[in-house]
């Protein structure tokens, strides 16, 4: 049964996207079956794994509003074992429309939940894949409370930086609203540090507070901050195919690799 992690942080540009992309293409590598699912109507995921936008039939919005069913509308991209549902700009219209349909449906007596929007429809499909990644807005809104609604765990990215944990309380009030409200087996799946800088001492004293705050929780692997990481999404290729043989490439595998040792080691403590 695919494991479901939200990669989520309302602060925007900590580089949620480049480790939805990089992280999920590294799972499929490592012979995952692996589902992106790109959340934010800023659509870089989906353009991040060579996925035109322009030739898209169907997205994430029409899953959550019902106008397509959610098999027609996974792509399967040029990188080993990945799809990915895409999103387009229509998606940042998603609410009112998510509202609206919520209101028809109870005139008519039937269930619909804006809120569980994701969950319903990922069920149909979630036993296909190994990993089912979604990458959020950088927001707290709709999309991402569906998100954390469906998900087993989240992802945090956190950039290496003065102000890295601004926001973070902000963020797990809300996952604990969410574990409370709506999923109580949500988990911190874990905290990811990225674009660190290899010339400042400031990423040493980043890296001891954000594990003093979060323990084990941090991975080992920390991401560097590479110009390649930035270049990749515009040639529309995963770090992997752009530079097979870089620090970035390296550095997405051993992440891959933690994430699927912390859940083997999980599966097997409870089994
Ligand atoms: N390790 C890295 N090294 C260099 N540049 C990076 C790295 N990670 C991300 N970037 C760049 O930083 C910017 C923000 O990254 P990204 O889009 O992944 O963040 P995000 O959290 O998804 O942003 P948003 O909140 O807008 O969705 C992008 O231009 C990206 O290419
Ligand atoms: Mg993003």
């Amino acid at each position: 049964m695919g494991k479901i992690i939200a990669i989520v942080n309302q602060k925007g540009g900590v580089g949620k996207t480049t480790t939805s992309i990089n992280l999920s293409a590294s799972l499929g590598v490592l012979g995952k079956k692996v589902l992106m699912i790109d959340l934010d109507p800023q659509g870089n995921a989906t353009t991040g794994v060579g996925v035109d936008k322009r030739n898209i039939g169907s997205s994430i919005y029409e899953v959550l509003t019902m106008k397509a069913p959610i098999e027609q509308s996974i792509v399967k991209t040029k990188s080993v074992n990945l799809s990915v549902i895409p999103a387009y700009l229509n998606l940042a219209g998603v609410e009112m429309e998510l509202i609206e349909l919520e209101r028809k449906y109870k005139e008519s007596n039937n269930k619909f939940n804006r809120v569980m929007r994701l969950r319903d429809e990922l069920s149909k499909v979630k036993d296909n894949y190994d990993y089912i990644l979604i990458d959020c807005p950088p927001s707290l809104g709709i999309l991402t409370t569906n998100a954390l609604a469906t998900a087993d765990s989240v992802l945090i990215p956190v950039q290496c930086e003065y102000y890295a944990l601004e926001g973070i309380m902000q963020l797990i009030n809300t996952v604990m609203l969410a574990q409370r409200k709506v999923n109580p087996n949500l988990d911190i799946e874990g905290v990811l540090l990225t674009m660190l800088s290899v010339n400042t001492n400031l990423g040493l004293e980043v890296i001891s507070s954000i594990k003093e705050f979060f323990k084990e929780r941090v991975y080992d692997t920390i991401i560097p901050r590479l110009i390649k990481l930035a270049e990749a999404p515009s040639h529309g290729k995963t770090i992997l195919d752009y530079d097979p043989r870089g620090k970035g490439t390296k550095a997405y595998l051993n992440l891959a690799k933690e994430v699927i040792e912390r859940n083997g080691s999980k599966e097997e403590s409870i089994g």
